[in-house]
């Protein structure tokens, strides 16, 4: 009985060694308030979704480091961003242009935007995220919903790219890539990560 006791209490500390050794896992940290409209979709995207690219600079997202994360897996965007680095390195190779694919309805897209101090992120800024919706949404457009909140959760743009506020905001940088379904997808550095 005592025995059993006291390899118990071996077992629990060594658990707690190893949970300590190992820290905690960065992913959990909740950078960003999820707006209560989007919470069910967005609250856990850092723990379960796939994470596209570490923290990369971007010039025409306001100067500021981003990482990019995907619901629906990484395959649509790996493909598009491998066609597109072969065409970038080689235009030759290509009779017309590369072999793009669309992502499939429901996909988000979303990234988290942060300051830059001294060359490195430094504040949660907002979240920017395009949403897939059913064919028909914004046809024109590629049916894809922009969204934006800060670091509070408040919502401050939402809509079409057939919106005028939106087109200036958004989608007429994304329009230059429709036929990569408006998603650039130009930096992928973390296949398939997922959180366990
Ligand atoms: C000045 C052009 C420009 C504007 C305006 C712009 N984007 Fe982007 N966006 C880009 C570029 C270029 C990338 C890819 C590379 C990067 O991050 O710099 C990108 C990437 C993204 C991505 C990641 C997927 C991808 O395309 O690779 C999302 C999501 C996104 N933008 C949403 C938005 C939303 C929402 C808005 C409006 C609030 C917006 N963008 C405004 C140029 C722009």
């Amino acid at each position: 009985m005592w025995k059993r006791v006291v390899l118990s209490v071996v077992a629990v500390g060594l658990v707690s060694v190893a949970v300590a050794l190992s820290g905690e896992d960065p992913h959990k940290v909740k950078l960003f308030d999820i707006p209560e409209s989007d919470r069910e979709k967005l609250e856990d995207y850092r723990q379960t979704w796939t994470r596209l690219t570490g923290f990369e600079y971007s010039g025409l997202h306001w100067n500021q480091f981003v990482v990019v994360y995907s619901d629906l897996g990484a395959q649509a965007y790996q493909t598009n961003y491998t066609q597109y680095i072969a065409w970038y390195e080689d235009p030759d190779e290509f009779d017309g242009m590369p072999d793009y694919v669309t992502y499939p309805r429901g996909t988000t897209i979303l990234k988290e935007n942060f300051s830059i101090v001294d060359g490195k992120p430094e504040k949660s800024l907002t979240v920017t995220a395009m949403i897939k919706r059913e064919p028909g949404y914004d046809a024109e457009n590629g049916d894809w919903e922009y969204l934006q909140f800060d670091a509070a959760g408040k919502v401050l743009l939402r809509g079409k790219g057939s919106d005028p506020n939106i087109d200036e905001q958004c989608a007429s940088c994304h329009k230059h890539v429709a036929e990569r379904d408006y998603i650039f997808a130009q930096v992928f550095s973390a296949p398939n990560r997922r959180a366990p």
